[in-house]
């Protein structure tokens, strides 16, 4: 990783990510959640920063210390991180959302502690909007956009879906089920979709791969503004 600093190949950009899961109340005391630990997205955030990139990082709840020299952006909801996400979009040349956001949240938010009864308790949700979706679909050609898909089944076939639904540029392609892969873990394999195809890389280090996605985006960037 040091051998890599010296170079500033995202210097001039301005990069935003998304990193962990987010938080949706059902009341004062509980809320809804996933098992993201923010690894990724911070791993990407401080590759980004390394390379020269001025950085904004929009987590969600995590257990990572933030990072020098990157503005951190803080969230709790899904309706929060949109709105953090949606404030920054239009001035970012890259946009990479390794976060982990609730596809549903409750109706309500109880205002006082929900308290037991006797017998079962119905939870209604309702969907959350699509962040990425919502940001490809007011995209510039002159910006890229990266974000992941999380499956344990179909995993090549559904992310392909995802890179075309959600007008991404790429799709980084995590399978659950795959060993050294996952969540709260410091490794990760993945598949790399874009329109041009696919390339699946070896297990490494989050912190490695943070480096090899950086270098993709960038390229298609280059691409694009070339055009
Ligand atoms: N995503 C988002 N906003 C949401 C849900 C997901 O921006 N409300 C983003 C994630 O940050 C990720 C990508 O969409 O970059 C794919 O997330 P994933 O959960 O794999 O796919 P979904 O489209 O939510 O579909 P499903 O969970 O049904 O597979
Ligand atoms: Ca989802």
């Amino acid at each position: 990783e040091q051998a890599l600093i010296k170079e500033k190949p995202l210097a001039g950009l301005k990069v935003l990510v998304t990193a962990g899961p987010t938080w949706e109340a059902l009341d004062p005391v509980r809320y809804l959640t996933n098992h993201s630990s923010g690894k990724m997205g911070y791993a990407i955030a401080k590759a980004a920063r390394n390379w020269g990139a001025k950085v904004t990082l929009v987590h969600g709840p995590t257990a990572l210390p933030a990072l020098r020299g990157v503005e951190d952006q803080p969230v709790t909801s899904a309706q929060s991180m949109a709105e953090a996400v949606f404030s920054r979009a239009s001035e970012s040349d890259l946009i990479i959302k390794a976060a982990a956001v609730a596809d549903y949240t409750p109706v309500e938010t109880a205002s006082e502690k929900i308290k037991k009864t006797d017998g079962e308790f119905q939870l209604t949700l309702k969907r959350t909007q699509d962040i990425l979706k919502a940001v490809g679909e007011r995209k510039r050609d002159d910006q890229v956009l990266c974000g992941f898909a999380m499956e344990t089944e179909q995993l090549l076939a559904r992310a392909r879906t995802k890179l075309a639904s959600k007008h991404a540029d790429l799709i980084v392609a995590n399978d659950l089920r795959e060993s050294g892969a996952g969540f709260g873990i410091d490794t990760n394999r993945v598949t790399v979709i874009t329109a041009s195809g696919e390339e699946m890389l070896p297990l490494m280090r989050k912190e490695d791969l943070a480096y090899e996605l950086l270098k993709r985006c960038l390229a298609i960037l280059k691409e694009k503004r070339e055009k």
